[in-house]
């Protein structure tokens, strides 16, 4: 049987990795700026990560969501701890889209409504309610398209009120630093406006944080540096640093009921192991404040690259916009310096998502290749 092919993939076969860097079939090492997507948090194959894995599965890998158990509630109570989210429940499954699916669908059973508003060039993966949600023609299939989605832009705080008034929206979900849409942010007073005109409408607010949460920004919100509390969050690629693991924090004003959301894997044995064991490193490694400075420097340090326009995101979630295509920009950072880099839907933006341990000796070796190769 042949691979349904539908990934444009690079020549690379990686093998092993560990920290930042990967190791390929030739025995070649690239270094890490992409972290797989936004996933790897806390360094590939981290030791207390592998151990801890380890040690759950030669105890007890899977059982359903119809017994205790108890790793979910430690999980639970931890997160809700560490983020300053602990006015939350949560609710754990498998992936980014399927997080933004059970939020939406929270949402549409809270207010009894159906229209979601989105934003132009948002990104909420590519279930059912997600991709009808999500700023792309090309990944809608009809069946998706029946869903009603109004995607405004970012900002427009009058456009929003106008849609709001109507009376039909169930939720209003936004990133709060676009990932794959090219790192684009609502201002705080636009965020802040948001938050104020949701709850004097009796709207849901979700925070799509898949990708910009888990220290990456910096905070371990990325809407936490609006002073804002969103009704709904959802969280998945960082949560397990490889592991498929999501999760959606509901405010503690939704009622729960049996059966209301399920899932088959959803918060199991090994998953909960991969996310406790995210959390501890980040709080020993100090990994949020380290995303925070680092961040920093790579600003200060890059400012001057060649034909750079500017520099956007937040922490260690940045975006460089130059004044041409970066596609072939990145390939040549694959292949001649062994250096992984993101693209986006915005063709002149390079994205950078390092693992949040990254050093500043990683942040040097990459901006002189780079350098190199502009
Ligand atoms: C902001 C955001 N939301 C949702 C998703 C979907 O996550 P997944 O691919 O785990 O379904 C992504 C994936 O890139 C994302 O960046």
């Amino acid at each position: 049987m042949k691979l349904f092919d539908v990934y444009p993939l690079y020549d690379v076969v990686p093998v092993s990795a560990r920290g930042l860097m990967v190791t390929d079939s030739q025995g070649k090492e690239y270094m890490d700026l992409y972290g797989g997507h936004a996933v790897i948090s806390i360094g590939h194959s981290h030791p207390h990560y592998v151990s801890r894995i380890k040690e759950q599965l030669e105890k007890i890998g899977f059982y359903s969501n119809s017994v205790i158990n108890p790793l979910q509630e430690q999980l639970a109570e931890k997160l809700g701890r560490m983020s300053g989210c602990e006015n939350y429940s949560l609710f754990l499954c498998n992936s980014g889209a399927e997080a933004n699916e059970n939020a939406l669908k929270l949402a549409s059973f809270h207010t009894g409504k159906s229209r979601v508003i989105a934003f132009k060039n948002g990104f909420h993966g590519r279930t059912s309610a997600a991709v009808a949600a999500t700023d792309n023609e090309k990944i809608n299939a009809p069946i998706n398209k029946q869903q009603k989605v109004s995607f405004l832009a970012l900002n427009d705080a009058e456009t929003l009120k106008a849609e709001l008034e109507k009376g039909d929206v169930c939720a209003v979900i936004l990133e709060a630093i676009q990932g794959v849409g090219g790192l684009d942010q609502p201002s705080t007073e636009f965020y802040r406006q948001l938050r104020a005109l949701c709850t004097e409408m009796g709207v849901v607010l979700i925070a799509d944080e898949v990708q910009s949460g888990y220290g990456r920004s910096g905070k371990f919100f990325a809407f936490q540096h609006h002073e804002v509390s969103p009704d709904i969050i959802s969280l998945a690629k960082g949560m397990g640093n490889g592991f498929p693991v999501g999760g959606v924090l509901i405010h503690n004003k939704f009622q729960a009921s049996y059966g209301l959301l399920g899932t088959t894997f959803g918060g199991n044995h090994l998953a909960c192991a991969a996310a406790l064991s995210v959390l501890e490193v980040i709080e020993s490694e100090n990994l949020i404040s380290n995303a925070g400075e680092m961040g920093q420097y790579f600003r200060e340090k890059a400012k001057s690259l060649s034909g750079l326009r500017k520099i956007k995101g937040k922490g260690l979630m940045l975006g460089l916009e130059f004044d041409f295509d970066v596609a072939d920009l990145r390939k040549r950072l694959i292949f001649n310096q062994q250096i992984f880099t993101g693209g986006s839907k915005d063709r002149h933006v390079l994205r950078i998502l390092p693992p949040l341990n990254i050093e500043k000796t990683h942040i040097d070796h990459f901006l002189s290749a780079l350098k190199k190769e502009l």
